[in-house]
């Protein structure tokens, strides 16, 4: 494993490839919907606090995990802590992590390509807001063509993942996603000139205090951690192929703010909507879903900008997927000592069987979104924390933090975040909601 490893070429290489893992359907789906559940603006408020407070720090740590320890999640940790068995506990839980979500985001994919053939074939472009809502919810609660789809989309993500990532991927990452944020930013326009889109822009914009509560906080906290991908191990081992002369600190925030600015912007595209098209902002996964299509039937050219979209959403999702299916991988091959094809075929299959329980039975598919991204997601993010923070230490952490020549001033703030602020607010959410304090 450890001969010459490939590299990324350069910063925008490293920055294209963690954000195309960490933009995908957290941040234009879910995003959205689960800030629509948890009050709109005070939500946004706690998610950006934990995103700079929490999440910029973890990312940090993850990338500097990886670049330290020239390995992958599992190897990291032996490398840098061999005394320390007990920090394995971070790869096992991002290994399962990564196959709990795997296995209702791509069902979530599935839907994606559904509705770009019923977007291509035309069949969005006649629909009243209730009828559209109608279809989302009889399609969703079907269980054959779901499951088709999101069959096909494992193939996909599998054939990717079989052919190793880096080449095709990435590649098309790097061109995809500013396509992507153009798109968007076209939807946000003819949002916000729809009657009504005040109230959605109040909605989103204004923080109702009134609606904090500690389970508002904890969504907050595991949507953060979901949408940069972090806690599982994958930008470790992204980590692990950036150069010493690039500024970690620096491709971290990088990162958090093409994820954060793709989320918001999926906001002020969907909320204007769905107050004007007298939408639910609490619809649930079904949101984008029923509000967007609305949005593409009042602008010019909207057919084409509908197929574009969910076609793109797709590849966002696929980019994504193909990093989660990696770290089962990784897992299989490096652990289990299997060819890579085989634990490919293995962990994709296995994934497909539980996807297919998500599909028949809709408690499951909340219930591993709900655990992994509010529960596992933060628990092995803050064992990330606490490992660079109290193992790594300030010393080593300022050097590899500045191994690309200049000194990075916020380091002292950094780490009072690893090693106390970051465990003890995680902790205290978890707590809370546990109604423990
Ligand atoms: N961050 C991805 C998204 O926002 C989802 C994801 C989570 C991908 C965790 C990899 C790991 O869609």
């Amino acid at each position: 494993m450890d001969q010459k490893r490939d590299g990324f070429s350069n910063k925008f290489g490293v920055i294209a490839a963690a954000a195309g893992s960490a933009i995908g359907l957290g941040n234009i789906w879910r995003f959205p919907y689960v800030l629509g559940e948890n009050g709109g603006g005070a939500f946004l408020l706690i998610y950006l606090f934990f995103i700079v407070a929490i999440g910029v720090p973890v990312l940090v740590s993850e990338l500097l995990i990886g670049r330290m320890s020239q390995r992958g999640v599992f190897g990291a940790f032996r490398v840098l802590a061999p005394d320390f068995k007990f920090f394995k506990v971070v790869g096992v839980m991002g290994v399962g992590a990564a196959f709990l979500i795997l296995s209702f985001y791509a069902v979530v994919a599935g839907w994606t390509i559904e509705y770009t053939f019923l977007a291509t074939a035309n069949q969005l472009g006649d629909k009243s807001p209730p009828q559209l809502a109608f279809l989302f919810n009889e399609f969703s609660n079907s269980f054959w063509r779901p499951l088709f789809y999101m069959i096909v989309f494992m193939c996909l993500t599998a054939a990717i993942v079989v052919g190793g990532v880096k080449n095709g991927i990435e590649k098309y990452s790097k061109i995809l996603m500013p396509v992507l944020l153009l798109i968007i930013v076209m939807l946000c326009i003819n949002s916000v000139s729809l009657n009504g889109a005040m109230q959605g822009l109040s909605f989103l914009f204004q923080p109702d205090f009134s609606k904090i509560n500690n389970d508002v906080i904890l969504e907050a906290l595991g949507q953060a951690f979901f949408s940069l991908s972090l806690g599982m191990g994958i930008i470790a081992t992204y980590g692990s192929y950036v150069q010493k002369k690039e500024n970690l600190l620096q491709t971290a925030i990088s990162v958090s703010f093409a994820d954060t600015l793709i989320a918001i912007l999926a906001g002020v595209a969907i909320f204007p909507a769905v107050f004007a098209f007298g939408i639910q902002p609490d619809a649930g996964p079904g949101l984008v879903f029923v509000t967007l299509p609305n949005i593409f039937n009042q602008m010019m050219g909207g057919y084409f900008f509908a197929v574009a979209f969910f076609v793109l959403l797709f590849i966002a999702a696929l980019t994504s997927s193909v990093s989660l299916l990696e770290v089962v991988v990784a897992y299989i091959t490096e652990e289990l000592k299997l060819k890579r094809k085989k634990a490919t075929f293995l962990a994709a299959f296995l994934i497909t069987v539980f996807g297919m329980f998500c599909v028949a039975y809709p408690i499951l598919f909340t219930s591993f979104e709900w655990t992994t991204s509010n529960i596992l997601l933060p628990l092995s993010g803050v064992l990330i924390t606490i490992f660079v923070g109290w193992f790594i230490g300030s010393r080593k952490t300022k050097a590899e933090l500045e191994s690309h020549g200049r000194s990075v001033k916020s380091i002292s703030i950094l780490m009072i975040i690893l090693k106390i602020f970051a465990p003890i607010a995680i902790a205290l959410v978890f707590l809370d909601n546990l109604n423990i304090i």
